[in-house]
């Protein structure tokens, strides 16, 4: 069986796909199965593993099973990506998937995780990225996720989506049992952190906040603002594959070792 990690976060913008696709490409450089699912309409995962996605017909997506009554199954969605690993895509009209959701009256937010089980021994790792939003299909990214992790930058309007994030995330843990969740700071300069020449500025301190305020739920490990990263993204590349000497990749492999191979 398949360990199910989660990326999401109310917020938009703090790097869920981005550690989403690096993560999952790392992983599966190591010889391991990894089906990505991409539920956004972003579709930047699908772009990223699967190249042009022009000649993807809606019932090529994700879309075809996140409906009321569903055309295909996961199994008929999965495309093999040249980077060595199978991705599930999605398709610009999400809110489509949002509005065939929330039509179903019992069980809307298992309808992933329904899927996942039919193809769940195929793989060793399944990674699931979400939208910037609270709704059905952050609902359904949660439900499957052995692990949800939220990616965030260090601001107080990232934290207080980060808060409610969680707090939707405890609220559902009373209808689908505990899940583990680690939130990680995205996108820090080092020289912010305890020991680097401006950890005594606001943003320095706004790390010791977040220490305080997520307390063990905080991720040791944070994900330096890198131009490599960006770089990488802009040209179709996963950091790996872009810069592998990196301290930026260097990183995520922490982040990989700690929070995915630690599930
Ligand atoms: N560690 C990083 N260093 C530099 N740039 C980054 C980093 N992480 C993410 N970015 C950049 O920040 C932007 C937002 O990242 P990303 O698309 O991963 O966020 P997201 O949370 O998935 O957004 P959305 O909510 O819209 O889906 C992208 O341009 C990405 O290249
Ligand atoms: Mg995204």
């Amino acid at each position: 069986m398949a360990k199910v990690i989660a990326f999401t976060n109310n917020k938009g913008g703090t790097g869920k796909s981005t550690i989403c696709c690096s993560t999952a490409h790392l992983v599966a450089c190591r010889g391991v199965r990894v089906l990505v699912i991409d539920m956004t309409s972003q579709t930047t995962a699908s772009s990223l593993f699967l190249g042009n996605l022009e000649a993807l017909d809606e019932n090529d997506t994700v879309l075809t099973f996140l409906k009321k009554r569903p055309e295909r199954n996961i199994e008929d969605v999965i495309f093999e990506s040249q980077k060595g690993l199978d991705i599930v895509p999605s398709h610009v009209s999400m809110a489509e998937a949002v509005t065939q959701l929330a039509s179903i009256q019992m069980g809307k937010e298992m309808v992933l995780k329904k899927q996942i089980e039919r193809v769940s021994e195929h793989y060793d790792y399944i990674f699931i990225d979400s939208p910037g939003d609270l709704n059905e299909l952050t609902a359904n990214a949660l439900v499957p996720a052995d692990k949800v992790l939220l990616p965030t930058r260090l601001n107080r309007t990232d934290f207080q989506c980060t808060e409610t994030t969680i707090r939707f995330i405890q609220e559902a843990e009373s209808y689908i049992g505990p899940r583990k969740f680690r939130v990680v700071v995205n996108m820090l300069d080092d020289r912010y952190l305890p020991g680097g020449i401006w950890a005594a500025s606001h943003t320095g301190q706004l790390y010791q906040h977040a220490r305080e305020m997520f307390g063990d739920i905080l991720c040791p490990v944070t994900v330096p603002d890198s131009a490599d990263i960006r770089t990488a993204f802009d040209r179709g590349l996963t950091i790996l594959e872009h810069k592998p000497e990196s301290e930026a990749t260097r990183r995520l492999e922490e982040l990989v070792q700690l929070e995915v191979f630690g599930v």
